[in-house]
């Protein structure tokens, strides 16, 4: 059988994807209580970072070892990939040595560059364009607190920056068939390319307005102003950003039983006040956790040849 990368969510249908989800909280649950299950015994996973991370790299790599596996972590700097060696030529190479890479970078096409030069499992770990992993978390944490079976009906506002995290959402909505609402500023609209491609195939509208993105929504969710990368422009932005912040008072637009929900890193006072993240709403710490269970169920179907259904 051939092997299968994790680039976008896409690469899942949508019956695999709603069987990850509970798969994922399957193995929650299942850690939880002390049971343990090992198909990756033997098996190791190359982690490429040529961005910064936390989340991401400690719940692959502990995600390897309660598999039974091994993770390790390669790091642009202290590699030949620093140096200029060729994606081409690095996949080729780690495809002799480990079973599945991990890769966070800038560009997309490097990620499917990645793919198509290895005989193993690339799983994106975030790229300029999207973050698949960070969204199995996210609907991991749905499907939690409203249950899989509401998902669909669900009203989801994304408030802030059209960026990869925006991007994945827009994807996993077309997947799901959930209704979203951007708010974004006219100058930072989502990729025009995947708007247009989702045009009529997803429940999205792009607003301009952050409460009124928020009315009756089930999710509000927010990310940094300026991703990795965007450093230099984080004053500029920061000033076109400022009616965007999710406060109380955006938070109060939104359905009742609503939840607040941050991939984190996360900048108190800037794109959320402390009152709305650190408040009975929010749920960012049980979503960041869901990482490593949803990253758990990916890897054991990419990795441990596990058929999801
Ligand atoms: N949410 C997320 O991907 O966090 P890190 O950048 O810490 O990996
Ligand atoms: N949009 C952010 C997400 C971080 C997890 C970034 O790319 O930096």
């Amino acid at each position: 059988m051939s092997k299968r990368d994790f680039l976008a969510l896409t690469d899942l249908s949508t019956p695999e994807l709603y069987a990850l989800l509970n798969r994922a909280i399957e193995l929650k649950d299942l850690w939880r209580k002390g049971g343990r299950t090992t198909p990756l015994a033997g098996k190791t996973l190359a982690m490429i970072f040529e961005k910064a991370s936390t989340r991401t790299r400690v719940s692959f790599e502990v995600g390897m070892f309660q598999l039974g596996g091994h993770a390790l972590m390669i790091s642009t700097a202290t590699s030949q990939l620093g140096r200029g060696e060729t994606i081409e030529d690095t996949a080729k190479v780690l495809s002799g040595y480990v079973d599945g890479i991990m890769i966070r970078t800038f560009e997309h096409s490097k990620v499917e560059e990645l793919a198509r030069h290895a005989t193993i499992p690339i799983i994106n770990g975030l790229t300029d364009f999207n973050h698949p992993c960070q969204l199995l978390a996210d609907l991991m944490t749905a499907v939690e607190v409203f249950g899989a079976a509401r998902l669909k009906d669900l009203k989801v506002a994304w408030i802030g920056d059209g960026n990869n995290m925006a991007h994945s959402w827009m994807i996993a909505a077309k997947m799901l068939g959930f209704e979203l609402r951007i708010a974004c500023p006219e100058a930072y609209m989502p990729n025009a390319e995947l708007v247009a491609r989702l045009k009529g195939e997803a429940r999205i509208e792009i607003l301009h307005d952050a409460a009124a993105a928020a009315e009756g929504a089930h999710i509000v969710t927010t990310d940094v102003w300026a991703s990795m990368g965007q450093e230099a422009e984080q004053q500029a932005r920061a000033a076109v950003f400022a009616p965007f912040i999710v406060n109380a008072e955006v938070m109060g637009r939104a359905a009742s039983d609503a939840i607040f929900l941050h991939c984190l890193p996360a900048h108190r006072g800037e794109e959320v006040s402390a009152e709305v993240i650190d408040g009975p709403q929010s749920v960012v710490f049980q979503e960041a956790e869901n990482r490593l269970h949803a990253q758990k169920a990916l890897m054991e179907m990419l990795m441990g040849g596990r058929v999801l259904r």
